[in-house]
């Protein structure tokens, strides 16, 4: 039988009916509205037209492909909807990609948009292809890839298009990349599944080509390396989409087909029948204890961080409203109180939780190394809940050693082999971020409240800082220092660093997962833990030489 754990639910002091609480909620809501929009527009693709004209041809648009592949009544979580935001290119950029259970079976499933320029292969969607693999490998799930895809993007950079040039140009070196990524799947014993659903050429092309499973379409899939156009003018020989590259002639011919359907549902069909004979197993064990909903209203989550991070939010208030019955057993809380750390459970997986209260002094650093081997030790997964300005500067902490201590912090979250999952909630800034868990440690999923800013540091240091060394300058030089002209520039960098650390604008450049809305937090973070269970949890026992 399964059990729960011992610890008590954490009690709230969120004032609900405070003047605070309900202004947050607003702009937490006015934040959220925005982010529907920018849903709906990606959904909507190229546009209504692009979009009527595939339904003219009965074709359905990719969502609609991967709804209809899911178990019914599953769950879909999708990973970067808004890639490409604010650029030159489509929000979503062309490409839909998220963890969906097919046949039972957890999958990594990734399409192209065929209504967002053909499907061609443009840097937002190359961004969200390579995260998927990743996620299929750092997971070890089964690949499931609906292609249809006119391959590279081939427009002529236009007005502004000097940088879509670059972007592309750089892109390109990497394309190449994705295939390697998908071969190196497969090497791994990592299944890949692919259903073409329409035209794909020469990129497109080379993704059946590279997977262990292809399903085709009669009359729909046309594959080919070089379509009639090109292959005339290559070698002057005339042919036709169907006799060069048709679902027919790949399953009569080339071989390079394993299935032909009769239509879409079909290909969805044998899709699905192709998953179930994997009889894929996951190596980590299901849930543990019981899964039971957190004493503490989720619904609050809406009123708890301010659109100005300096406000303090106690990091409990969210594993109040996260945790299984909300229970939470708090390690050493008297020692180092701003790093929070403790043991809890999310739909029945234990989970170790990190969570800042405020900036990271040497103690509470010390206090998180230690607790992320206990963690190791037993290979209970972390959560990571970031709300971080840094670590503590200043005499007393240098002297406290924050620099040892900190660095004992990036070592032990470094070499730690448990899953990491990380909500950032708030702020994200300079080294908090490595030590919390941020991407570029490897974690296996990041997600962002709308509230979260990601950057260096906050836009008033930073506009701080370079002016001081504006005024510095200037003494050293014996020159006049322009007030007024300083006091314009701090507001211009002010302004420019916080716009450039908005959730959004991390989401667009495609640095996290997603946006989440933060009533779905306990959510999304169970999908992970399933997720991640695909692959067995084995902790650290070992680490690189701790400086004391
Ligand atoms: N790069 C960038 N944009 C492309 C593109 C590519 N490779 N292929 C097509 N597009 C764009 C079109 O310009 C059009 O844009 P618009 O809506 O702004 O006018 C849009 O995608 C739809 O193309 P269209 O030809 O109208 O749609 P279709 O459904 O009838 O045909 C294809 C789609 C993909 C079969 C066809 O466009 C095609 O054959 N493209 C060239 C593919 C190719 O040779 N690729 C080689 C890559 S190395």
């Amino acid at each position: 039988m399964k059990r729960k754990l011992l610890a008590p639910p954490l009690s709230s002091q969120l004032d609900t009916s405070g003047e605070a609480f309900i202004q947050n909620r607003s702009d937490m809501l006015e934040q959220l509205a925005v982010i529907d929009d920018l849903l709906d527009e990606a959904d909507g693709g190229g546009g209504p037209a692009a979009m009527d004209r595939m339904r003219s041809r009965g074709k359905m648009p990719i969502r609609e492909r991967i709804a209809h592949v899911l178990d019914p009544d599953s769950p879909f979580l999708e990973i970067s909807p808004l890639a490409g935001y604010d650029s030159d290119y489509a929000v979503g950029g062309g490409f839909v990609m998220g963890i969906g259970v097919i046949a039972g079976t957890e999958c990594m499933i990734l399409g192209n948009d065929p209504t967002v320029l053909g499907g061609a292969i443009t840097p937002y969607m190359g961004k969200k292809w390579m995260r998927a693999i990743e996620i299929a490998r750092d997971n070890r799930m089964p690949y499931v890839s609906f292609v249809e895809s006119a391959g590279a993007d081939l427009r002529i950079p236009t007005g502004d298009g000097g940088s879509r040039l670059r972007v592309q140009t750089e892109h390109f070196a990497e394309t190449g990349g994705f295939f390697y990524e998908m071969i190196e799947l497969s090497k791994l014993g990592i299944p890949t599944v692919c259903i073409v659903f329409g035209s794909s050429t020469a990129g497109g092309a080379y993704q059946p080509g590279m997977s262990d499973y292809n399903i085709f379409i009669k009359e729909r899939s046309k594959v080919f390396l070089a379509g009639p156009p090109l292959v005339k003018m290559a070698t002057g020989e005339e042919s036709d989409d169907e006799t060069l590259g048709g679902g027919q002639m790949h399953a009569e011919s080339s071989g390079l087909a394993d299935y032909l359907a009769e239509d879409e549902m079909d290909a969805i069909r044998i899709c699905r029948e192709v998953v179930s004979h994997l009889d894929w197993a996951k190596e980590g064990p299901g849930p543990t204890l019981v899964s039971e909903e957190p004493v503490h209203d989720a619904e609050d989550l809406l009123g708890l961080v301010s659109r100005d991070l300096r406000q303090p939010v106690d990091i409990r208030e969210v594993i109040a409203r996260v945790a299984d019955g909300s229970r939470f057993e708090e390690f050493k809380p008297r020692y180092g109180p701003t790093m929070v750390c403790g043991w809890s459970s999310i739909h029945g997986y234990p989970i170790g939780v990190l969570g800042n209260n405020g900036v990271i002094h040497p103690e509470a650093a010390e206090k998180a190394a230690h607790f992320i081997q206990l963690c190791n030790r037993q290979d209970t997964p972390l959560l990571f809940l970031q709300n971080i300005t840094g670590y503590m500067v200043g005499r007393d902490a240098e002297a406290d050693g924050i620099i040892k201590k900190g660095s004992q912090m990036i070592n032990a979250v470094t070499n730690s082999t448990v899953p990491h999952l990380t909500v950032i909630i708030g702020s994200s800034y300079g080294a908090g971020t490595y030590g919390m868990s941020g991407r570029g440690y490897r974690n296996r999923f990041t997600f962002l409240w709308p509230t979260a800013k990601i950057a260096v540091m906050g836009p008033k240091q930073i506009a701080g800082v370079m002016s001081q060394v504006r005024r510095a300058r200037a003494a050293r030089k014996g020159e006049d220092f322009d007030e007024a002209a300083d006091a314009e520039i701090v507001r211009m960098v002010e302004e420019i660093q916080e716009a450039g650390s908005l959730a959004l604008v991390a989401t667009g450049a495609v640095s996290d997962d997603g946006i989440i809305d933060p009533r779905d937090t306990r959510t999304v973070l169970a999908l992970c833990l399933s997720a991640v269970r695909n692959r067995a949890i084995e902790g650290a026992r070992a680490y690189g030489v701790f400086r004391l």
